[in-house]
């Protein structure tokens, strides 16, 4: 089925909600763990915004930074286990699942030599990288993932001024490198500065990106969230076919 017309790329599709989607990877609400939800009242509401936009699965990712949240898979279970408890009392129908957002550095090789990292679908695992530099380890840290048999998503690679500044080509060199790449979807609002905008967009026109994510901290930003279904991208990136996200 062709959804775009051969003048333009203005999908002949209008989104409702969410539901092509199905399942979001990235949003930080297990309660008070990171900066995200900062208790249950709140985590149970916002899986009630999910819900009402059409997604079915959600699989939450609290932070894991060893200079700052020094989550451990023990407390992010433990959490997962206390959010699903109280979706079943509040009768609350969606799927819900807990992994993580590691900062990369060099505390992961000990997660990967006692299997201490939370994934999901097929071993996938979510990591993020400085917003402010370069890290000179990046891609070995990647590699030794890739070794032990992860396949790393980048967390909002949009989002690194050093890569979108650089060179386009960067992220063809992030893909050559069997790196999965995740866009956040309130980058296509600008929300984040035009540098992440213009970047994401580009992906997406490109076909490089294998999943996008709400990347959602607060209640706040489901406006937002809402106001994204408007946008070209937003229906040609829930439109894509290969898009990873419907596999989950
Ligand atoms: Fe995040």
């Amino acid at each position: 089925m062709n959804l775009f017309s051969a003048k333009d790329s203005t999908p002949s599709v209008k989104l409702e909600d969410y539901s092509l989607l199905h399942t979001d990877i990235h949003s930080h609400l297990i309660p008070g763990i990171d900066d995200g939800s900062p208790d249950m009242e709140t985590t149970l509401q916002m899986l009630r915004e999910f819900k009402s936009l059409g997604f079915k699965k959600i699989i939450t990712s609290p932070h894991v930074v060893s200079d700052g949240y020094n989550n451990t898979t023990a407390t992010i279970l433990a959490g997962r286990d206390k959010v699903r408890a109280a979706l079943a009392q509040n009768n609350i129908d969606i799927e819900f699942d807990a992994i993580a957002e590691y900062y990369l550095d060099e505390t992961i090789t000990e997660k990967i030599t006692n299997k201490d990292l939370l994934t999901f679908g097929k071993n996938y695992i979510l990591v993020e990288l400085s917003y402010q530099q370069k890290q000179s380890g990046t891609f070995d840290l990647i590699y030794k993932l890739q070794v032990a048999g992860y396949r790393v998503v980048l967390a909002h690679p949009e989002r690194y001024p050093y890569y979108y500044e650089n060179d386009f080509a960067t992220y063809y060199n992030l893909k050559d490198r069997g790196i999965y790449l995740q866009v956040n979807i309130a980058s296509l609002s600008g929300k984040y500065g035009k540098g992440a905008k213009y970047t994401a967009e580009r992906m997406i026109d490109e076909k490089m990106v294998d999943f996008i994510g709400s990347d959602l901290h607060r209640l706040t930003q489901f406006e937002n969230l809402r106001d994204c279904l408007r946008l070209k991208h937003m229906s040609k990136i829930l439109t894509y076919e290969k898009l990873l996200n419907k596999t989950l």
